[in-house]
């Protein structure tokens, strides 16, 4: 038996919706019940990076693993085995193929990850987290699959992740096949298309969330009235004028839309039976600085968007920097005023520019 170690390291950026995705239509197979559109942020300031490697000489008898940010995780949950499943039997293939190919789809895996931002606190860590651990594989395995492939794949561990695959401005289709084939996510734009546009990510808590996404979206759709109106006309229709924004470099349509589906989310988790409530009094503190900042400038500068956590990020273009970063200048500092706590994230920029 060799005892030699394949190894392959990857990192994948993290994406934040300004259309969300929020509802399963198929739980099994990570269905959405609508499309959504996300700004892929760069992968110099938030990332996730994931080694994954295998030997014959790993004993079968710890079977696969996974190390999350220094501690065991439990990779035994069907999505994530779905990946894992998909992935090996792509390499089953090759090895098919071509029998002097090492028979690394037999082998146990070890995956060890690090998130360089918080882990289940509504910045999108499963999307990062999916996204690489698939890619590594990916690579590991030496798979000639495509990034398209890749997302089709991700979004079966996390529905967010298929669009960590890609960077710019970035469509997760819907798809209507029922075996999901055609449910992944292609770029509308490369971030170089609209290149004064900047993230500000406002950190309140790095404490993980109470509700999943995964369990909140589907009490959402089991019980929220709201929620149906949200997927038959308002994410179809915003959905439309997000994408006309984004080829129009349009920052008035572009924000009033990113904060109306923020706003639409949030209220159909509110609307759900119990209610789910993600933000908190420091998130709505930050919805109001932002339309202080727009009303003061006169003009929409500034865009709010929380995803399922109380964490803000908010949208703007370069040259409003002083009239945007200026207001939160205290906060970013890593001064806890008010509850913000953006210094909590080790070395982190705040002021963040987007992922090729
Ligand atoms: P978030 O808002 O951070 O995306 P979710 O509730 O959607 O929160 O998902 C968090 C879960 O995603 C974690 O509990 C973990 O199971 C998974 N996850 C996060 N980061 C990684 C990673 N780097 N590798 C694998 N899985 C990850
Ligand atoms: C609010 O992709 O984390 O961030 O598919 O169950 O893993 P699962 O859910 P996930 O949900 C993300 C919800 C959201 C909106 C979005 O990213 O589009
Ligand atoms: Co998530």
């Amino acid at each position: 038996m060799s005892n030699k170690v394949y190894r392959a390291s990857t990192t994948a950026p993290v994406n934040i919706a300004v259309v969300k995705y929020w509802g399963k239509r198929d739980a099994k197979l990570n269905l959405p019940t609508n499309s959504s559109l996300s700004v892929t942020l760069s992968q110099a300031d938030l990332r996730t990076l994931t080694t994954a490697s295998c030997s014959a000489s790993f004993p079968a008898s710890e079977g696969d693993s996974l190390l999350l940010n220094g501690e065991p995780s439990d990779i035994s949950g069907a999505r994530t085995q779905a990946c894992l499943r998909e992935l090996r039997s792509r390499r089953a293939a090759l090895e098919a193929a071509d029998p002097s190919l090492p028979k690394l789809s037999t082998y146990p895996l070890r995956l060890v990850s690090e998130n360089n931002f918080p882990t289940a606190a509504g910045l999108a860590s499963s999307a990062a987290g999916f996204a690489a651990l698939v890619r590594a594989i990916a690579n590991l395995y030496e798979l000639p699959a495509s990034p398209s492939e890749l997302s089709l794949i991700a979004r079966q561990g996390s529905g967010s992740a298929c669009r960590s695959l890609f960077g710019g401005y970035v469509a997760w289709r819907m798809g209507d096949k029922a075996d999901g084939t055609d449910s992944m996510a292609d770029q509308i734009a490369e971030a170089s298309h609209w290149p004064d546009m900047r993230a500000l990510v406002l950190v309140v808590s790095a404490a993980k969330k109470g509700v999943s996404s995964s369990s909140g979206m589907q009490q959402t759709v089991a019980t929220s009235g709201l929620f149906r109106e949200r997927i038959a006309t308002v994410v179809p229709e915003n959905m439309a004028i997000m994408e006309k924004a984004i080829a129009e470099k349009d920052f008035e349509k572009f924000a009033e839309v990113t904060m109306r589906d923020s706003n639409s989310f949030h209220a159909t988790c509110a609307d759900t039976y119990p209610p789910i409530f993600y933000m908190n009094d420091v998130s709505r503190a930050a919805i109001r600085a932002v339309e202080a900042i727009n009303e003061k400038a006169g003009r929409t500068v500034a865009a709010y968007t929380f995803d399922a956590g109380p964490n803000a990020v908010i949208y703007y273009q370069e040259k409003d920097t002083e009239a945007v970063v200026g207001t939160f200048y205290h906060v970013l500092q890593g001064a806890d005023i008010g509850g913000w706590k953006s210094a909590d994230i080790k070395g982190l920029k705040p002021t963040i520019s987007l992922d090729e």
